[in-house]
């Protein structure tokens, strides 16, 4: 394992990849989806969002032009250079400390199911610090079957089929996944750890924090807001 790898994380495939797997170059040729669309829906015109795990910037793009002012942040610099019109930050999301907040805050990339706990805890810690008055944090979670679809595979709008080809437990609840990003020209693998969250659970390590489901903005109950409990 490399160095920097976080524990139970690989990619492979051409060019940089992340300490959590991800392929940099991957993550530059896939389109943009339903993200910017649940943002701009939820949160008031023109907000600061600090926007957590960016990589290179795929929903980046789309908030600064819908007029949002974007912080956003990333552990890997090779992700963070092809970020443009945003500040960026080059940090663990663990340890931001900006000293200063946001009107909302974005954990998607199913980031909030870190296979450690204590890595789960501080992520959302690192939110309800950034989070100014009445400020909203949007989390993208993980749809009720997606450890038990398992093999399944869908053809990507820019061309790529995309296949979670298994996904193992590891202990402590929690999965090994196994995906692969194939393109005509190259292919690129991601295996990472994950721990699925009921419903009940998610909101309890959402009450951990200090934060409760403001409303689940999608049907499948993937993209949620949350706000302080108080
Ligand atoms: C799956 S990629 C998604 C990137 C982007 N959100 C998107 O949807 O295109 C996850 C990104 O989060 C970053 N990341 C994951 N865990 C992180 C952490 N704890 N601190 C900082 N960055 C992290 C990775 O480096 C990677 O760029």
């Amino acid at each position: 394992m490399a160095p920097n790898m976080r524990a139970g994380h690989r990619g492979t495939g051409p060019g940089a990849i992340t300490p959590d797997g991800c392929a940099v170059e991957l993550y530059a040729r896939l389109p943009v989806r339903e993200e910017p669309d649940v943002v701009a829906a939820a949160v008031p015109q023109g907000a600061r969002i600090l926007e957590l795990g960016c990589g290179v910037g795929r929903v980046t793009r789309p908030l600064l032009e819908r007029g949002f002012a974007v912080t956003a942040v990333d552990e890997s610099p090779e992700m963070l250079a092809r970020v443009r019109g945003a500040r960026t930050i080059c940090a663990p999301i663990e340890e931001l400390d900006l000293g200063e907040t946001f009107d909302a805050v974005l954990l998607a990339s199913f980031l909030v199911h870190a296979g450690d706990a204590e890595v789960r805890r501080a992520l959302l810690r690192t939110c309800v610090r950034h989070l100014a008055p009445g400020g909203r944090v949007l989390i993208q979670r993980e749809g009720a079957d997606w450890h038990t679809n398992v093999p399944r595979e869908r053809v990507d709008p820019s061309g790529c089929t995309v296949r979670i080809v298994s996904a193992e437990p590891v202990g402590d609840g929690v999965n090994s996944v196994h995906a692969e990003y194939a393109f005509p020209d190259a292919t690129w693998t991601h295996t990472f750890l994950t721990r699925p969250l009921t419903k009940e659970q998610f909101e309890e390590a959402l009450a951990e924090a200090g934060l409760r489901v403001d409303e689940y903005l999608t049907e499948d109950g993937v993209w949620v807001r949350a706000v302080r409990a108080e």
